[in-house]
């Protein structure tokens, strides 16, 4: 597989076209954003961390029957996915109260969602990715009715592989985020799944181990992304 040209430069990412016009590489650099890239910072080792855990759930999704554009690992910071045509909607899971979930209802953090909730935001950078709903995605066109029935189906169903997974290692999936492409005429997941689009609790003390502790200044970053992999893989990458 041949690396080509680069196609896109995102917050954390880079994607690469291939010699073959169906796949891309995706780049995982150590670069960290949040609050629409208001904070910035490099977070040594993040890249690589965010790559493997992602393919370890790709690989684990995949295993249940969940269409991704996950086809491999490439390297440590590199994996070779299936070229998709984004939609611009993200979802959001929630299966705790947490982040803007919390803020915007006047919760407290750490109360059960049940039924877990799910949420659609317009992925547009310019507008600080607004909430929307069902009704906006379909008058506006992002997505049609069959697709974003298709979508939600496969948020729940990720929920329902990853929540029970995750637990036995004794982690909490408190929320996550997903994006969805087109490709071949299918939709399928897209993007990435690691600490900077999931929450995760440890089961035990509730420590936060994910994108929070950055966002939030807590320190123990790139040691809390570890120790994700860690729980996934049983060991240290070689970093
Ligand atoms: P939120 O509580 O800030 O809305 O975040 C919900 C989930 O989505 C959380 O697991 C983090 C993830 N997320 C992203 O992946 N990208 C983003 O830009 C934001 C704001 C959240």
């Amino acid at each position: 597989m041949e690396k080509r040209a680069l196609l896109y430069s995102g917050k954390a990412k880079d994607v690469y076209a291939t010699d073959d016009p169906n796949l891309c590489i995706v780049h995982f650099r150590d670069s960290a954003t949040a609050f629409n890239a208001l904070k910035k910072s490099e977070i040594a080792g993040k890249g690589e961390l965010n790559n493997l855990i992602s393919a370890h759930f790709f690989d684990l999704l995949a295993s249940h029957g969940v269409e991704t554009h996950f086809v491999g690992s490439l390297g440590p910071r590199e994996m070779l996915v299936r070229r998709l045509e984004i939609i611009k909607v993200e979802v959001v899971v929630r299966n705790i109260t947490a982040g803007s979930l919390a803020k915007r209802l006047g919760l407290p953090e750490g109360l059960p969602v049940t039924p877990p909730v799910l949420e659609y935001y317009y992925k547009d950078d310019t507008l600080g990715d607004p909430l929307v709903n069902d009704s906006h995605i379909l008058s506006f066109g992002w997505a049609s009715a069959a697709e974003l029935s298709t979508i939600a189906a496969a948020a729940r169903q990720v929920n329902d592989i990853l929540l029970p997974a995750l637990r036995k290692l004794d982690l909490l999936l408190v929320d996550f985020k997903l994006e969805f492409g087109r490709h071949a005429g299918r939709v399928m997941l897209g993007d990435e799944i690691s600490p900077d689009t999931c929450r995760f609790w440890d089961a035990q003390t509730r420590e936060k181990l994910d994108k929070d502790r950055f966002r939030r200044d807590l320190g123990g970053v790139a040691e809390a992304y570890q120790e994700i992999y860690r729980r996934l893989k049983g060991g240290t990458p070689n970093v």
